[in-house]
């Protein structure tokens, strides 16, 4: 059986794609080493989305946006098609890769959702790199709050305020066992309340993965895939409409614009493997890594 990746950096109007091409295309082109080497679907989302973590052209890890007080507070989630196993943190401080404690709860604890300094604390028991506020303070978050602060306005990510790209990242896997698995990270909001949460952390919202039909990873404005639990509405369309892997993603789409007038997109891999991406968006960062072929899309 052959397996399938693809990964997602973000929606929105993409003012400058080839910033972005080399970074997915590299990352992609790793899961994909990992999945051709036996690893499970699982570890290859976790691998690639703690990679675009690391990368601060991303709104998620390292490169996080800004919230009101000028803190980096990170949401993610994983999960399991096979067993339905699901874990995700959210508003969490200091923690290198989010996506390996959303994994770290799914494995080791009996919880599915962890927040803030009791998410840390379980972060430190499990032995979880830190990293000091000036790894995700990067200038260009900095400059982007002020901006968003002049204008009074919170944006996901530059939305309107500069090269109008929404944030997010995440993965989506078929493993050579037939077992899906989806992640997804974000820093959240520029300018965003302390204690806001969008739908990265909420499993059925910004991911979901089920055997029995797909694995679904979203980006966009979280409040609108909360109200329309849309990365669980995309696997209905597969499990009980009995639509494909690219249907499905644009009818999901479709049903976030006519129910909430919603902005943003998702990827999908199917029980067959097929890859499907939507977006409401101008565009949307995605990569592929399907029948031996890496390929990157930024429209
Ligand atoms: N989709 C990310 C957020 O709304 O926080």
């Amino acid at each position: 059986m052959g397996f399938s990746l693809m990964i997602h950096g973000g929606a929105g109007a993409i003012r400058d794609p080839q910033r972005y091409e080399a970074s997915l295309r590299a990352i992609v082109k790793s899961g994909a080493s990992l999945l051709a080497a036996g690893s499970s679907a699982l570890d290859a989302v976790v691998h690639c989305v703690a990679l675009l973590e690391d990368d601060p052209l991303y709104n998620a890890g390292r490169g996080s946006v800004l919230d009101a007080e000028g803190s980096v507070l990170c949401d993610a989630s994983i999960m399991e098609g096979r067993t339905l196993k699901a874990g995700a943190v959210a508003a969490v401080r200091g923690v290198r890769n989010p996506v390996r404690l959303a994994f770290e709860i799914m494995e080791n604890s009996s919880h599915v959702l962890l927040v803030g300094e009791g998410a840390e604390r379980f972060a430190r028991e499990r032995r979880l790199a830190f990293e000091s506020d000036d790894y995700f303070r990067t200038r260009e978050r900095i400059d982007q709050l002020a901006k968003a602060k002049r204008k009074r306005e919170t944006a996901l990510d530059h939305s309107e305020l500069d090269d109008t790209k929404f944030g997010t990242v995440g993965a989506v896997a078929r493993d050579t066992n037939g077992d899906l698995a989806a992640a997804t990270s974000t820093g959240g909001v520029v300018n965003q309340p302390v204690g806001r949460v969008g739908d990265s952390p909420i499993i059925g919202a910004g991911t979901f993965a089920d055997n029995a039909s797909c694995a679904v990873s979203c980006t966009g404005v979280g409040e609108d895939f909360i109200r329309t639990v849309l990365a669980r509405t995309a696997s209905f369309f597969v499990e009980f409409r009995g639509m494909q892997a690219e249907q499905a993603a644009c009818e999901a789409i479709r049903y976030l614009v006519d129910k909430v007038d919603g902005q943003g997109g998702l990827i999908l891999v199917d029980r067959q493997g097929r890859c499907g991406r939507a977006h409401s968006t101008p565009g949307m960062l995605t990569a592929r890594f399907a029948d031996g072929v890496a390929s990157v899309e930024t429209r």
